[in-house]
């Protein structure tokens, strides 16, 4: 089986104590599978607790879900790259559409966390993705493509092997609507021929917005999709459990 990301967004859900029960319950029904890796992005109180529950096993990741980009200081309510290594993480998701949506981060802000994270050992997951408006105006690629520059812009080709990205269009998250396979295959063809023209080897993107148990399979068909981000359909474990064990039909992968 080709490699393959599942990454479980869980937002604002999922306290610590939550947090060592879904694990343990997930843990217990999920065995290893060459090939296969599985992050959780957690809120940042139950980050340490999806660590510890995942040390031990190599293809369980812990993630936080965004960082501030200075190392430390006065920034009341913010987390460092190196403290959420302290907490267990391994990477980071940055410029989630609600990050800046929601709460107004700019491209520039995700550039200087991509490169926090890097600089504190940690692999970015940079999310990429155009709203309705702008999909609607025929500028899809244009959008992912000025992100990717900016989240890029202080990475040197010999970190992109770092770097996990994923493409992830605003109008599909939460909302039970979501971009056809070929939809979003054409966006990540377009994606991974910019990191190319940076120096990446292999990029690895994932696809996100209103993934389920019933969608999973045919978007896992694209041999574009490295993956997938889920929110909403990670929430539980036992259901988590099984959409990651959905086997995608072997896709014959493009020459890269
Ligand atoms: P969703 O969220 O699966 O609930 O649409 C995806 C995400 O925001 O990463």
């Amino acid at each position: 089986m080709r490699p393959l990301v599942f990454a479980a967004n869980w937002k604002m859900h999922v306290g610590p104590r939550s947090a060592v029960r879904y694990m343990a319950r997930f843990l217990d029904v999920v065995p290893a599978r060459a090939g296969r890796t599985l992050w959780f992005f957690p809120p940042a109180a139950s980050l340490a607790a999806v660590a510890q529950a995942a040390a031990g096993r190599e293809d369980v990741q812990a993630g936080a879900q965004n960082v501030h980009w200075e190392p430390k200081g006065a920034f009341t309510g913010e987390m460092s790259a190196g403290i959420a290594a302290e907490a267990g993480a391994h990477g980071a998701l940055v410029g989630h559409s609600e990050r800046r949506h929601v709460f107004g981060e700019t491209d520039a802000e995700t550039g200087r966390k991509v490169r926090a994270l890097l600089d504190a050992g940690l692999r970015p997951m940079l999310c990429v993705g155009e709203l309705l408006e702008e999909r609607e105006a025929g500028d899809t690629e244009a959008v992912c493509l000025r992100q990717l520059d900016a989240g890029l812009a202080d990475v040197r080709p010999d970190e992109l092997g770092s770097v996990l990205l994923a493409y992830e269009p605003v109008w599909a998250i939460g909302t039970g609507r979501n971009a056809t396979p070929g939809d979003a295959a054409a966006v990540h063809r377009a994606l991974r021929a910019a990191l190319k023209d940076r120096g990446a080897e292999a990029p690895r993107i994932l696809y996100g917005g209103s993934v389920n148990a019933g969608n999973v399979l045919a978007l896992l068909a694209e041999a574009e999709l490295d993956g997938v981000l889920v929110g909403g359909a990670s929430l539980d474990a036992d259901a988590w459990a099984g959409l990651v064990g959905a086997e995608p039909v072997e896709a014959e992968r493009p020459a890269r």
